[in-house]
């Protein structure tokens, strides 16, 4: 018999969810292809206004990115399936190529703009080219600061996770092992740290609240490097694989502040021989299905899940209420999940 995952049950009812909140409206169910591009601004925004169809630009920080990839495609589902014309980017990584596309969608005349910023810190700069036109942003997965949103009071909001949240449950995941992260006895864990983009606060957050769990449980610690990845596979495979030959035995934990790092890591500790579970631990975050594929088979210690469906749902539901003329809240948080050998089979 087929196990129905948590990630497509919660894709099933997030779907059946934003199909009820279109009925309850009373717009057109119909799609529209990804590749359809945004009328003029005038005609678009009273069409929205009198049907409930919209046109969503959405702007990718990279397609290349693994966890921004299942986003994506839950985004434009949902999307679409509340009847809104969509239109997909990807800043290849590069912060003046998002510029572009936002002016592009500007003249456009887009209705509501989705905003994964390459760059953080020109998130105000995006916020002032964009706000004489009034169109609305939902900012998504890179926070940020405040004094931005408050910028742009009622017009932009932000959906995202508590990084805080799964930098916690990593450390827990080591606290929860046999060892408590202690393999050879010497009374501290002694880690390496796989950083993401040091801008992006989710990075900063899961690097250092992983290790504050295990000092908030009393444990004393030892950091032998933090290396900068940048969320990528390539990256950390090959500084996981020159820290194993640096420091050998003495790596106790290896801290990923994502799946595709801790990919990448497995990679370079299976190449050196060593065995997550007996002689190192591996954790990461997104559970991605490789990674969790990992954590049932034993070769990750754990992950953390990266609600994907449940953030590309609150991203779609503050879309509507901008397109509806409807209240929005500056923040809308989604929970992470501890995900470990016991439940991991559930997140396949
Ligand atoms: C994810 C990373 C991803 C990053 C992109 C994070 O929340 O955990 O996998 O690369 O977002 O901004």
């Amino acid at each position: 018999m087929k196990m129905i995952s948590r990630r497509d049950f919660m894709k099933a009812s997030a779907v059946v969810g934003a199909a009820g909140v279109l009925t309850a409206c009373g717009g057109s169910s119909s799609s529209t292809a990804a590749s359809s591009t945004a009328a003029s601004s005038v005609a678009a925004s009273s069409a929205a206004a009198s049907t409930g169809s919209a046109n969503v630009g959405v702007c990718i920080y990279q397609f290349a990115d693994n966890f921004m990839t299942l986003y994506r495609t839950d985004l434009e589902e949902y999307l679409k399936d509340m009847g809104y014309a969509v239109t997909i980017v990807d800043g290849k990584n590069d912060q003046n190529t998002q510029t572009e596309q936002i002016n592009t969608f500007l003249q456009q005349g887009v209705d509501v703009l989705i905003i994964n910023p390459v760059q953080t810190t020109s998130a105000q700069t995006i916020v002032d080219t964009i706000s004489p036109s009034g169109t609305p942003i939902v900012f998504i997965n890179r926070e940020p600061d405040k004094a931005v949103l408050d910028s742009y009071a009622g017009k932009c909001c932000y959906v995202g996770a508590d990084a805080r949240q799964s930098g916690t449950y990593q450390g827990e995941l080591i606290l929860e092992t046999s060892t408590q992260g202690d393999i050879n006895g010497d009374g501290k864990i002694t880690y390496i740290m796989c950083k993401g983009d040091p801008e992006n606060i989710d990075a900063q957050y899961r690097t250092e609240y992983s290790i504050k769990a295990l000092t908030d449980a009393g444990k004393e610690v030892e950091c032998l490097y933090e290396y900068l990845d940048n969320w990528d596979q390539t990256t950390a495979q090959q500084d996981v694989a020159n820290a194993l030959a640096q420091y050998g035995d003495k790596i106790e934990v290896v801290f990923c502040n994502n799946d595709a790092m801790a990919l990448g890591a497995l990679q370079s500790i299976e190449q050196a021989g060593r065995k997550v579970g007996e002689d190192i631990y591996l954790v990461g975050v997104d559970a991605l299905k490789e990674a969790v594929q990992n954590v049932v088979d034993g070769k990750m210690t754990g992950t953390v899940l990266n609600d994907d469906v449940g953030q590309a749902t609150a991203a779609a539901d503050a879309t509507k209420l901008f397109v509806d003329g409807k209240d929005v809240e500056e923040y809308y948080w989604v929970d992470y999940v501890k995900v470990t050998t016991e439940n991991a089979s559930q997140y396949l």
